[in-house]
């Protein structure tokens, strides 16, 4: 199969960044070029000092430590890195639509248009397409009509090779990954993705599939994931209501090899940037081929996650005796999940919302996200001006300081260092009786309690 000597990818966010700086380390006889439009985050790729990185995964500055400017590079000259490339990867984002036919349901597909578009002009020879953004099922053939279309009689193979990384693990991830799924029509395309994947990862877990099997693949897997978190999450408020706990029923049926262990934790609700937005495109598509059932099934695992982003602060509010007007309450974590700095989608974002329609003020810890990311979340939303949010929630920087004088803390992210502090000199400082609600269930009740607070977590 034709040898890959130089790979261009599009886009350098949480996927493209950590996916091909692996691959650069694995593979240091590829050059690989990172290119994005959003000449900031290339120049935070680019910065002398790591901790300013866009992205925030474990291990990974290590990683850009090794290869950058050997065999890595991150560029804002998209051109240059499509025409000398044999290997382009499109790692672009496809959220949500936010407007016409399909708003809040179907994938907005312009930045992958645009990329496919960029490409066919620019392209002087034969280029491999990889898909590695979650897609709908067959925008490979909508990319291949617009590339053999606009292009200049060139040949394009495209493949699809969906990203299975999680964040905050993405790097362990990568390196040793469950397994690698690569769809295709082309047999030597495929063969020269899978020659850079075997460099790492043995043939045995290097999967090929048809087009269409693989970019379906990643949309049914993140649906499955995601169901089975609003699957225990339904349990869990059963679980408040009898007495039943939902940690002890979780093992009891996690030990079911049929079902697993894995992803079973209740908690206030998934987060992130791609469980809702590939589920709404899974309901989207199902519906547009009339297949009404599966898309009210799959819908039904998104409305179980609002109930229990809603169910938490709710509780919140009815314990602080039905009002929280004028009170603080203490938020430890703003991100959707720890060790990442991504807070897409955090359950944080809407309990935030909820609790400050109610009044509340908040101040809010997270060990990595940073105060303008917490007011972009909240200003998104556009419940309130962005003068509001900025007078009732308060970023700071220690866990401590955000619990001063708070009648309650809430745990959003599952943060290990949260576990680790002096929790008596937290309640000494906090209003009475102190109340902590948490929605990771990463406390220990009987440490807590010990101490006189009064702690609920979800599902017990
Ligand atoms: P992101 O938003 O962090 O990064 C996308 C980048 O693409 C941005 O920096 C943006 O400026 C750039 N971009 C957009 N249009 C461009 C264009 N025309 N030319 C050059 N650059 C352009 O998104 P993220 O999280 O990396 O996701 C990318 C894709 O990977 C999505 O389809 C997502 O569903 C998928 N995915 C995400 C995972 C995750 O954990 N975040 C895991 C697996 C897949």
């Amino acid at each position: 199969s034709k040898t890959i000597k130089k790979i261009c990818c599009i886009g350098a966010g949480y996927v493209g960044g950590p996916t091909m700086s692996v691959v650069a380390k694995q593979c240091p006889h590829i050059e690989i070029t990172i290119v994005d439009v959003n000449a900031a985050r290339i120049a935070a790729w680019n910065d002398e000092n790591l901790d300013n990185l866009p992205v925030y995964e474990p291990g990974l500055q290590e990683i850009v430590a090794e290869a950058r400017n050997r065999n890595l590079f991150f560029s804002t000259d998209i051109e240059k890195a499509i025409d000398e490339a044999d290997m382009i990867f499109i790692s672009v984002n496809t959220p949500t639509k936010n407007y016409g036919k399909g708003k809040g349901m179907a994938a907005d597909l312009k930045y992958i248009e645009l990329c496919a578009r960029q490409i066919a002009a620019v392209a002087k020879n034969d280029k491999i397409v990889v898909e590695k953004s979650t897609l709908p099922v067959r925008t490979a053939a909508a990319l291949k009509s617009i590339l053999d279309n606009t292009g200049n009689g060139v040949n394009f193979h495209i493949l699809s090779n969906p990203e299975f990384l999680a964040e905050g693990t993405a790097i362990q991830d990568l390196i040793n990954p469950d397994r690698v799924l690569i769809g295709g029509e082309n047999d030597e395309a495929i063969a020269a993705l899978v020659d850079i994947y075997a460099h790492w990862v043995s043939r045995d877990k290097i999967l090929t599939t048809n087009l269409w099997s693989s970019e379906l693949s990643k949309l049914t897997a993140n649906a499955f994931l995601a169901q089975r978190v609003s699957s225990i999450n339904s349990i869990s408020a059963l679980c408040e209501k009898t007495g039943a706990n939902v940690d002890e029923v979780s093992k009891a049926i996690g030990m079911d090899s049929r079902i697993g262990s894995k992803f079973l934790k209740a908690s206030v609700g998934f987060g992130g940037s791609c469980f809702q937005k590939d589920i709404l495109n899974l309901v989207y598509i199902a519906r547009s081929y009339g297949l009404t059932e599966v898309a009210e099934y799959w819908d039904q695992v998104i409305l179980m996650n609002d109930y229990q982003k809603q169910r938490f602060a709710d509780n919140i509010i009815q314990t602080l005796y039905n009002t929280v007007s004028g009170k603080k309450i203490a938020f430890l974590g703003w991100a959707f999940k720890k060790d990442t700095n991504d807070t897409r989608e955090s359950a944080a974002i809407y309990v935030a919302d909820y609790l400050l329609s109610e009044q509340a003020e908040i101040t809010v810890y997270d060990p990595k996200v940073s105060a303008e990311r917490i007011y972009a979340d909240l200003d998104y939303l556009n419940t309130r001006s962005s003068e509001e949010n900025r007078a009732l929630v308060k970023v700071v920087n220690t866990a401590y300081e955000a619990c001063n004088d708070a009648h309650a803390i809430a745990v959003l992210t599952e943060w290990d260092e949260f576990k680790r502090y002096d929790w008596a000199k937290i309640k000494e400082h906090m209003k009475k009786p102190a109340f902590v609600f948490d929605g990771r269930k990463l406390l220990n009740r009987k440490e807590l309690e010990d101490l006189d607070f009064k702690y609920y977590a979800i599902g017990e």
